[in-house]
């Protein structure tokens, strides 16, 4: 099939490749030039394991016959990256809209990117002449409530200007079926599509796993033609064909499930404030071990084996961030409050997890009293392992505090080589143990799997003080103990 991907990020990039690894044309459209020119260069603007080998081998290249085997054998699905939207629009059947959803200050979602793509979309069906063929328009983008319909308005608002604009310049498209252009009937010249929503639930990290295996593709529409060409686009994931090695008969279809698009859009956010409410709990839970000499990891693996309760999000430690967590426990809170709905369990979540990142602080002042002119460690930045997403990372929380109060800064992360933006301030490090040198303490801030091989007898042997705050319980207390240090975990 053929698929347009407009927003070349974390979701979009993903999407898009997964698509094409699955045997679909696809385009992705970003408006960001130096992204769109390093993709067609073969550059992967972000980390995500496996992504480069991905894109690498659907990259559109014209079939030479004189090539060689690998390229005589390429797959049927491609991609392509491109910066000219119309380009998208004409090529897809399905677009998919993948920009993002920032936070603003209030906490509401950032819909201006939805909106400008949701309206060029409308704009490029009616310029590109292909208004009467009909298309999908997907909506992955986390969106609140109503938002699909919104984005239809938004579609037809765009197509209805781009429309009077072309009936202005006697244009092709309208000729012929209006004489005044000033009474044109604007319902003669809609396009033909219907909005889906397809929330998207992939983890950073770990994206290219969970879109080939989802738990579940949710769907909400009411249109029965979208509906089935959504089916048709997933089939090879849903029923493991993609995947020569899967033995489908064995493995059971992946849920499809369909709604209405409201309960789509709700059943994302719903996901994740449920997500972060099984961590704040359990941060919570953590710091009242502390208080009685329990310890939470233990804890966790009491109540993870109730099938009813389960393991996973029962990690204590410094508490959750990244891209969506954050913003989408915000947006609910904010929906709950435009329909007057109170929403106090979700308040204690968002505070539980405020507290939680600056219990490292606390942790540190415990132990090392005044932190000024004191040298703090970091290892990790980003908000989890095997990514370089540093949006709304705990890290940044830490940071702030530590600078505040006074102390120096160093952080080793194998992700982040240069200072930007939020990291300004930070001495960045090439390696744990240079990090190490000279520091009063250590804290686990991201559980990055070569933090676990790292020499912890040298670790604090170079140290001036061998403390660390362990920010994930990552590390075993009594090794660390062994090499020497005063080792603080959370809720152990
Ligand atoms: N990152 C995740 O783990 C994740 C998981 C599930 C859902 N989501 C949701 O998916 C959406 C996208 O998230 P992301 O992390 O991929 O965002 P991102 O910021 O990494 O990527 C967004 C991309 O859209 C592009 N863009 C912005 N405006 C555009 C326009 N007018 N035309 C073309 N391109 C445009 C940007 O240049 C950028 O490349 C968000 O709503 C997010 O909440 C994200």
């Amino acid at each position: 099939m053929n698929v347009t991907v407009i927003g070349t990020g974390y979701v979009g990039l993903v999407t898009g490749a997964c698509l094409a690894q699955i045997g679909h044309q696809v385009i992705c459209v970003d408006n960001n030039r130096d992204k769109v020119a390093a993709l067609q260069a073969g550059k992967i603007p972000i980390y995500e394991p496996g992504l480069e080998s991905i894109v690498f081998r659907h990259s559109y290249r014209p079939i030479d016959p004189k090539a060689d085997h690998e390229a005589a054998s390429t797959p049927p699905g491609f991609i392509q990256f491109t910066t000219d939207l119309n380009r998208g629009i004409e090529f897809g059947d399905i677009i998919f809209i993948t920009v993002g959803t920032p936070a603003l200050p209030s906490g509401d979602p950032n819909l201006q990117y939805v909106e400008a793509v949701a309206r060029g979309i409308g704009q490029g069906l009616i310029r590109t002449q292909t208004r009467s063929r009909y298309r999908v328009i997907v909506n992955k983008s986390t969106v609140p409530i109503g938002s699909g319909d919104w984005v239809r308005m938004m579609i037809l608002d765009g197509a209805a200007q781009a429309a009077k604009e072309e009936l202005w310049v006697g244009s092709s498209v309208l000729a012929g079926s209006h004489s005044n252009p000033r009474r044109f009937d604007l319902q003669s010249v809609l396009p033909h599509f219907d909005v889906v929503s397809n929330p998207e639930f992939l983890r950073e990290g770990s994206a290219i796993w969970d879109t080939f295996h989802p738990d579940r593709i949710v769907i909400g529409s009411d249109s029965p033609t979208a509906i089935a060409i959504m089916r048709q686009l997933y089939e090879p994931i849903i029923n493991h064909s993609w995947d020569p090695e899967a033995t489908p008969e064995a493995q059971p279809p992946v849920p499809f499930l369909v709604t209405d698009l409201a309960s789509a859009e709700m059943v994302k956010y719903a996901a994740n404030a449920f997500l972060a409410t099984k961590i704040s709990f359990i941060n919570e839970v953590a710091t009242i071990c502390e208080r009685v000499g329990a310890d939470v990891t233990e804890v966790a693996r009491g109540i993870g084996l109730d099938s009813r309760i389960g393991p996973k999000f029962l990690n204590a430690g410094i508490g959750w961030g990244g891209s969506c967590f954050p913003k989408d426990v915000s947006a609910l809170v904010r929906t709950g409050a435009d329909y007057h709905c109170a929403t106090p369990i979700l308040e204690a979540v968002i505070e539980t997890n405020r507290q939680q990142r600056l219990r490292i602080v606390e942790k540190l002042q415990q132990e090392l009293k005044v932190l000024k002119g004191k040298t703090i460690g970091l290892l990790g930045l980003t908000f989890k392992p095997n990514t370089d997403d540093m949006r709304d990372a705990p890290s940044l929380t830490v940071i702030e505090q530590l600078l505040k109060l006074g102390a120096k800064v160093k952080a080793y992360d194998p992700m982040i080589q240069s200072n930007q933006g939020s990291l300004a301030g930070v001495q960045l490090e090439s390696d744990a143990l240079s990090l190490a040198q000279g520091c009063d303490a250590l804290v686990l801030v991201t559980e990055w799997p070569e933090f676990a091989s790292v020499d912890f007898d040298r670790l604090a042997a170079g140290m001036r003080r061998a403390l660390i705050v362990d920010g994930r319980n990552f590390f075993s207390p009594q090794q660390m103990r062994q090499a020497g240090f005063t080792y603080l975990g959370m809720g152990r």
